[in-house]
């Protein structure tokens, strides 16, 4: 075992070539990735990265673990699951927005009990309690944008980046609940122990961000 490798699990999905892409830029390249494989752990060329390549929804849970010691997901998937992990870096890609929409105006005050369809059940939560409010989630895992459609829930807090799929669905967005984008984030054991390869992880990839 090599004791300076540094564990990095990668988010499977939307951003992971671009997150990829940003690597190399850095110099960090794994040549026998392939995004068509099956195999789900590679190395850098240089051996100084082991990369596990799993579900974004995950990410934190291994980070979190320590079963990898710095991670590259979606904010979103970080303030879903509320983990006691470092978020040091904005990777600047995948940039979107959680909203609130409904297909009617909706009051958004304190008494008001709301039924909110999302794949974020505790982001909504957590919005809506900054709001004074207590609403009842429904928890759903794709095509949330259907929910107010069929009169299951109010409303949905959902990812909204070009805005096509709301405004397909004939919803509105009645509220933004928070800025989105890819972060790096690190196991706070590792931070500690791994010091130095962590730093270096990061100033090799500030180097390389679009400003
Ligand atoms: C996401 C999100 C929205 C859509 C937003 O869903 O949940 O539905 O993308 O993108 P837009 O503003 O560019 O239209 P995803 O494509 O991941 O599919 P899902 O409905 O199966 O979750």
């Amino acid at each position: 075992m090599n004791l300076k490798q540094v564990t990095l699990a990668m988010a499977k999905g939307r951003t992971a070539k671009e997150s990829l892409q940003l690597l190399e830029k850095a110099n960090i390249t794994f040549p026998d990735f392939n995004e068509e494989s099956r195999k789900l752990v590679f190395y850098s060329a240089d051996q100084m990265i082991k990369m596990i390549y799993v579900k974004a929804v995950d990410v934190t849970t291994y980070v979190e673990e320590g079963a990898a010691d710095i991670g590259i997901v979606g904010r979103d998937n970080i303030l879903e699951a509320g983990a006691d992990i470092y978020e040091l870096l904005d990777l600047k890609l995948g940039e979107c927005r959680f909203v609130v929409a409904s297909l009617k105006d909706i009051v958004i005050e304190q008494g008001v009990t709301l039924k909110v369809a999302s794949k974020y059940p505790n982001v909504a939560k957590n919005y809506f309690a900054t709001k004074g409010m207590h609403v009842d989630t429904i928890k759903l895992n794709g095509s949330v944008e259907l929910a107010p459609i069929i009169d299951m829930a109010d409303c949905i807090v959902d990812i909204v980046e070009t805005g096509g799929t709301i405004k397909e669905n004939g919803l509105q967005i009645v509220d933004t609940v928070e800025q989105i984008s890819t972060r790096l984030v690190v196991n706070k054991a590792s931070f500690a122990t791994k010091t130095e390869q962590i730093r270096t992880f990061l100033s090799d990839l500030k180097g390389v961000l679009k400003s």
